[in-house]
Formats: structure tokens, C-alpha cells, sequence
């Protein structure tokens, strides 16, 4: 019977044949053990010299890590291992033979793991954050779904740039000037006038000069945006689906924490509704703590944001930015005309800003006057506009980075290891 590990509880006491990669081995005079792994799972393949015989025996001790097999075994029950069971091995082929695989189990250097992204893909660790990814995009269409929203698709290649110009990719599209997509954000608006409530979801492009552990030059990103939906119930979906999320990685993945070693408790205590604090209550609050070298009006740096965040033990959002720090599109406080209805969300553990978000403007001669301030071209923007004299309403959305997402509830401590093929400042490779 042909199956895999993950499977292998179904045939307790049977003969199975699983392909395989030999991940790792150690083995004595009479008994060598098989470190197994097929994507779904890992497993030990126990082979005894005395059940196999001399020669089946000599060719397991001699396979080489990474080496593609066929294995042929009983699954017994096996408390002490990870998934419960273990495989008492009757006969193997071997389907193609890796020598020298690169990355043996000693410790390697970060550059060395880079340039072998392709194979370090194959390692425990990473197989487990890119499950805890997987699950995180599922948990995503799971949610939205679920309370009515539609997935929209929005282009790659825009004449637009939503998030500032400064950290554009340009390129020729035929004869016109074009940008790969910073955000969705501006196409989605059009997407929840259309159908009510609607989420992106795709890569995004930023050629920001930073090196971070949280800057990414493409990254994947999901934007709801909700029609009829003002600044508070922005917040109440954010919440609620940032806590859908951290729930469904606790329910689904955890093997995967287990292998990343991560603090469970952490995640249990992602749970709505989450803090909020103003912009200018922050800021008296890094002032408490210290920070003399920042005041209103300038933004917040990663050091100001992980003290903020210290001081919660759950995801802090902060409202209200100035007007000046923020992008065009966004809708002032009625209260007061220098601050804007947006929020960003702030993870704990120094993950920083996983959510921007906002509640858009909706008035067309204020969102003209805003395009004009901010030396836009209105022929670009004239659908954008388009928008507001058609039936314009209320409407808000935010941004969710999935890759500081998934860092953080990997416990993953850089977003370099939360997307298969990082894009950094100086890597292209592989
Ligand atoms: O705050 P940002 O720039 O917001 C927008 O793009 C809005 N248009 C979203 C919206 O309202 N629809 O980006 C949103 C999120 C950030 O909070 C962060 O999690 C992630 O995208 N992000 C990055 N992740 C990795 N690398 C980068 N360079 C990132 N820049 C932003
Ligand atoms: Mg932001």
C-alpha cells in the first residue's frame, strides 16, 4: 500500500511504501536508523541487520543524506517520536542518489543558507514556517469568505503609486511609463463600489533602500476594503481577523510550532479586541520612556514602535497619525484637520507594523485637492476620482504584510525566512 507520512497513522501494523528523502541517519554494527521525510511529515525507518540481511543492511548504512527512496515498511506505534509512529523498514530502493548535498546538519552562515534557498528550503525549520504561511493564507480566504467578502484581483503593472513615488520600480510598458504595484489598495476601492466587501491578495513591490529584519522588496500582501464601513468597524475587522488567524496557526500547525520551539502562550493571547492609543498618546508615552530624539509630526522608527508594543501584551493599534506622514487617499478626523482616521497595527516582540489601514476619503473635491497638494497627475487618478462622483460612500481597508505575519507568529525572528524566494537590497539569487 502506497502512502505518506502524514497518512501513515491510517496503517498501524501494515506494510507500507512511502517515497522518501533521507534526511538524516546514525547507525550501529546491527541497526541504522532512517531519518525520513516526504513534505507531509517526518519519520525514523528503523533497519535491523538481522531482518533485512548483510546486504540490505550494508546499502542503508551507505545512503547518502538527500538521496530519493522508495521504502517499504510496517508503521508501528511509537510514542517518543513526533508523529507517533515509526517505520520498521523490509526493503528499500534507492531512486537516485545526491552526493555531497550542501547543506549537511552542522551550522551554516545566513549567506551561505541564502545562496542555497533553494535546497535550505528542504530543512525542518523551513518546511515548518512555510506551513505556518500556507496555513495563514488559508485562514485568510476562510475569514473573508466567510462574512461575504469576494477575492479581487488586482494588476501588477500600474500607472499608479498609492504609497509614494519614491520607492517605486519602474519599467516600460510599450511606450508608457509603468510601476510594478505597490498595493492593491486604490483597485480594491473600485472592487467594494462594485461588490460590497472585497480582499486583495499578491505580491507588492517596494524598492525601499532598507535592511531590516522587517523590509522585504516583495512582499505579499492582503487588503480588504469594505464599502459603507467607517474608521471603527476598520479596527473591529482587523482585530477579529488578525485573532482568526493566530487561533487557526494553534489549531492547525502544531507540529510546526513544536519544531520552531515557539512560546504558545504568545499566541494564545493574540485575542480581540485589541489597545488603541492616538498617535499623540504614543508619543507621550516614548517621552515617559525616554526617547527625547523624536516629536510631533515625525514618524515612528522600529526601536519606538517595539517600546510602544512592550507595554501591551496584546497587538497595539495607534490612530490618528499627522496628516503629513501618511498618504494621499486618506480620510482627515472631522474633529481636527492635521490628523488622519487611520491606524496602524503594532505586533508585540519587536514584529513592528503588521496592518496599515484607513478610512478613504470620499468627497471628490477633497480628494482632488489632496492629489493636487501632493503634485500628482489627476489624469492618472481620474478613475480613481471617478470613484467619488458615481454613488460615493464611506469606505475603509487595510493592509495586512503577510510576511511580518507569518515572522511573527513563527516566532521567526527575520522576514527572510517567511516567503520561499526573498527579494533583499542585494539579492536576486536564487
Ligand atoms: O502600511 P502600508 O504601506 O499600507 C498600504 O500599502 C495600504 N495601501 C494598505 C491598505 O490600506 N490597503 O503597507 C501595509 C503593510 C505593512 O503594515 C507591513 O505589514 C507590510 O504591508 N509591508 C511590508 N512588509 C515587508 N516588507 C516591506 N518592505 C513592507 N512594506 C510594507
Ligand atoms: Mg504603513
Amino acid at each position: 500500500m502506497k502512502t505518506t507520512i502524514s497518512k501513515i497513522g491510517a496503517h498501524a501494523d501494515q506494510e507500507v511504501t512511502i517515497g522518501a528523502w533521507l534526511a538524516n541517519k546514525r547507525s550501529s554494527g546491527k541497526i541504522a536508523f532512517l531519518q525520513l521525510r516526504d513534505g507531509t511529515g517526518f519519520i525514523q525507518g528503523v533497519v535491523v541487520k538481522a531482518d533485512v540481511g548483510e546486504d540490505l543492511f550494508a546499502q542503508a548504512k551507505n545512503i547518502t543524506q538527500e538521496s530519493a527512496l522508495y521504502v517499504t515498511g510496517t508503521v508501528r506505534a511509537e510514542e517518543r517520536s513526533p508523529s507517533g509512529y515509526e517505520l520498521t523498514v523490509t526493503g528499500f530502493t534507492v531512486i537516485s542518489e545526491s552526493k555531497d548535498y550542501p547543506i549537511t546538519p552542522k551550522e551554516h552562515g545566513t549567506d551561505f543558507l541564502m545562496d542555497h534557498r533553494h535546497l535550505w528550503l528542504r530543512s525542518k525549520r523551513q518546511q515548518a514556517v512555510m506551513k505556518i504561511r500556507d496555513q495563514i493564507i488559508h485562514a485568510t480566504y476562510e475569514f473573508f469568505h466567510e462574512h461575504g467578502f469576494s477575492k479581487l484581483d488586482s494588476p501588477i503593472l500600474t500607472g499608479s503609486s498609492p504609497e509614494g513615488t519614491s520607492e517605486l520600480f519602474a519599467t516600460k510598458y510599450f511606450d508608457e511609463d509603468a510601476y510594478l504595484s505597490q498595493s492593491g489598495q486604490l483597485y480594491a476601492e473600485a472592487g467594494a463600489m462594485a461588490l460590497g466587501r472585497v480582499f486583495t491578495f499578491g505580491p507588492t513591490f517596494r524598492a525601499e533602500k532598507s535592511k531590516t529584519r522587517r523590509h522585504l522588496i516583495e512582499f505579499w500582501m492582503i487588503e480588504p476594503e469594505m464599502a459603507f464601513v467607517e474608521f471603527d468597524e476598520n479596527l473591529e475587522w482587523q482585530e477579529r481577523y488578525v485573532s482568526h488567524l493566530a487561533a487557526s496557526v494553534l489549531k492547525n500547525n502544531q507540529i510546526e510550532l513544536k519544531t520552531l520551539g515557539r512560546d504558545l502562550s504568545k499566541l494564545e493571547a493574540i485575542q480581540a479586541p485589541f489597545p488603541r492609543i492616538t498617535y499623540d498618546e504614543a508619543l507621550k508615552l516614548l517621552h515617559e520612556k525616554g526617547f527625547d530624539d523624536i516629536s510631533w509630526g515625525d514618524d515612528f522608527g522600529s526601536p519606538h514602535e517595539t517600546a510602544i508594543a512592550e507595554h501591551y501584551d496584546k497587538p497595539v493599534f495607534i490612530t490618528h497619525y499627522p496628516t503629513s506622514l501618511k498618504p494621499f487617499y486618506m480620510q482627515p478626523d472631522p474633529n481636527r484637520d492635521d490628523v488622519v482616521l487611520c491606524a496602524d497595527l503594532i505586533a508585540p516582540e519587536g514584529y513592528g507594523e503588521v496592518i496599515g489601514g484607513s478610512e478613504r476619503i470620499h468627497d471628490y473635491d477633497l480628494l482632488k485637492q489632496r492629489i493636487a497638494e501632493h503634485n500628482l497627475s489627476e489624469e492618472t487618478y481620474e478613475w480613481y476620482l471617478d470613484l467619488r462622483k458615481y454613488g460615493s460612500v464611506p469606505h475603509s481597508g487595510f493592509g495586512l504584510g503577510l510576511e511580518r505575519t507569518v515572522a511573527w507568529l513563527s516566532g521567526v525572528e527575520h522576514v527572510r525566512e517567511t516567503i520561499p524566494f526573498p527579494r533583499l537590497l542585494n539579492r536576486l539569487y536564487p
